[in-house]
């Protein structure tokens, strides 16, 4: 079977990679050229553990990067959409790119005999498939729907910083569409990828809307420890981590997305929760829990840099060192990450700005320019610093010792992840969530 991917980002480019290096005859394609051609070099234009590796593998066994998606229409059974779906100014999904590549595939199925699977991927408002989709490929194909192709709602689950072993193996493979030979297609095509993973067949709103949910929970696990650690915050003596590692032993609750900090963030949670209330909203329904959930989140940025005030007193001229600018660790990926809007409101304020992560400091660069100062090692990150702030809990920065303390004018460090609550260094400690 022959698979066609369109859209080489985050998702498109691990699944990509991973169905190449297992043998699969691949066709990639992007429509970005310049990025097109650095992965067809075996470069990923983006950060993302073992993906070089699984990408070179591929391009020497089933993947190929191809700028003529009129040959993937005509020659693959199975095509994958994984373009973005970017946030709108009022909360709601943009959906020009992934109605583009529809559009372009609608253009060649006209003049092909093929009759493909059409695997919608990216993540898109429930009812999108059917009433936006499909007509545009019925439009442009003048073919129809369940005899000349098929179209079935795929959503993704994998984790940045993970994607590659999310890919291989998958929690749940979640298929929307009708229940005909495109349905038993895919299916087939899954269950050999994947052998002990459970298939879930559903229509397309259902599928839809099973991604929105999963986001959705998730981003609510994290605003609700985020609450209550900003209670034992104010609690002398309080720990969120006791409660929320006593809590995750409830079998009912599970210890996993329980990690108080500075809020979620990242590509995709903060877009999706927005996509959903704006969703809920265009049914009449209004989404109270979901609301909540983004406002604790939007608080949570103003709870740190209280936190910081009350540490570090005035900001104005004061050097603050912000460690982590990645929306989380091992990742370059700084989208919608807490660090960037912290580090605008602390500028706002006069503070003079010192930034370091592994991996994103040239991401960060392209937004901040001059305005701040990027250090290359923690030591000098840390050098003459009033203030510290850990936002992302790479892993390094729980390595943070004496010597490194000696390097401060002030030992003040504000952890929004705890990382160093237990060492036993002297410093001058505002962990977010310990009271
Ligand atoms: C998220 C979901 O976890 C994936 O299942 C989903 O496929 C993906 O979105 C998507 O829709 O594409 P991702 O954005 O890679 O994945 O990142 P997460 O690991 O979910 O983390 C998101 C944010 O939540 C990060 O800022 C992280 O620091 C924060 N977080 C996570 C916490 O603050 N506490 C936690 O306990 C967990």
């Amino acid at each position: 079977m022959k698979v066609g991917i369109i859209g080489l980002g985050f998702v498109g480019l691990s699944f990509a990679s991973v169905l190449g290096s297992k043998n699969y005859s691949t066709l990639g394609f992007d429509s970005d050229k310049k990025k097109s051609s650095q992965i067809k070099n075996g470069k990923p234009p983006f950060y993302e553990p073992y993906l070089e590796e699984t990408l070179n593998q591929a391009l020497r066994k089933g993947l190929e990067i191809t700028d003529n998606i009129a040959t993937m229409v005509k020659s693959c059974q199975l095509i994958f959409v994984t373009v973005g779906t970017p946030q709108g100014n009022d909360g709601s999904i943009d959906l020009s790119m992934v109605k583009s590549a529809v559009e372009e595939i609608g253009k060649h199925l006209k003049y092909s005999k093929n009759k493909p699977i059409i695997v919608i991927k990216s993540t898109v408002v429930p009812g999108t498939a059917l009433d936006v989709l499909l007509p545009i490929l019925v439009s442009k194909s003048r073919k129809k729907p369940g005899k000349d192709f098929g179209l079935i709602t795929n959503p993704e689950f994998l984790r940045e910083s993970m994607a590659i072993s999310d890919t291989v193996n998958p929690h749940a493979i979640v298929l929307g569409g009708t229940k005909d030979r495109f349905m038993n297609a895919i299916k087939k095509f899954y269950e050999n990828l994947h052998k002990n993973t459970p298939i879930i067949a559903t229509n397309n709103q259902t599928a839809e809307m099973i991604k929105y949910t999963n986001n959705s929970f998730l981003a609510t696990k994290i605003s609700f420890i985020n609450q209550i650690s900003n209670i034992c915050q104010l609690i002398p003596g309080a720990n969120v981590e006791d409660v929320a590692r006593t809590i995750g032993l409830d079998p009912r609750i599970g210890h996993l997305f329980l990690n108080a900090g500075p809020g979620y963030g990242g590509s995709c949670l903060p877009k999706d929760v927005a996509a959903i209330i704006n969703f809920s909203n265009s049914l009449g329904i209004n989404p109270l829990l979901l609301n909540a959930v983004k406002q604790v989140n939007d608080y949570q940025l103003k709870h740190v840099i209280l936190t910081i005030k009350r540490a570090a007193g005035t900001l104005k001229k004061k050097r603050i060192t912000v460690l982590g600018l990645a929306f989380k660790p091992d990742t370059d990926d700084i989208r919608d990450s807490v660090s960037i809007k912290l580090i605008q409101s602390l500028l706002k304020q006069g503070a003079k700005i010192i930034v370091h992560d592994p991996k994103a400091i040239e991401n960060t660069k392209n937004i901040f320019k001059e305005k701040i100062s990027y250090a290359e090692s923690l030591d000098d990150a840390l050098r003459k610093s009033q203030c510290c702030v850990i936002i992302t809990p790479w892993k390094e920065y729980s390595k943070i010792n004496e010597r490194h303390l000696q390097l401060m004018e002030k030992r003040i460090i504000v952890d929004t992840r705890r990382i160093l609550n237990n060492s036993k260094l002297k410093m001058n400690y505002y962990p977010i969530g310990i009271g």
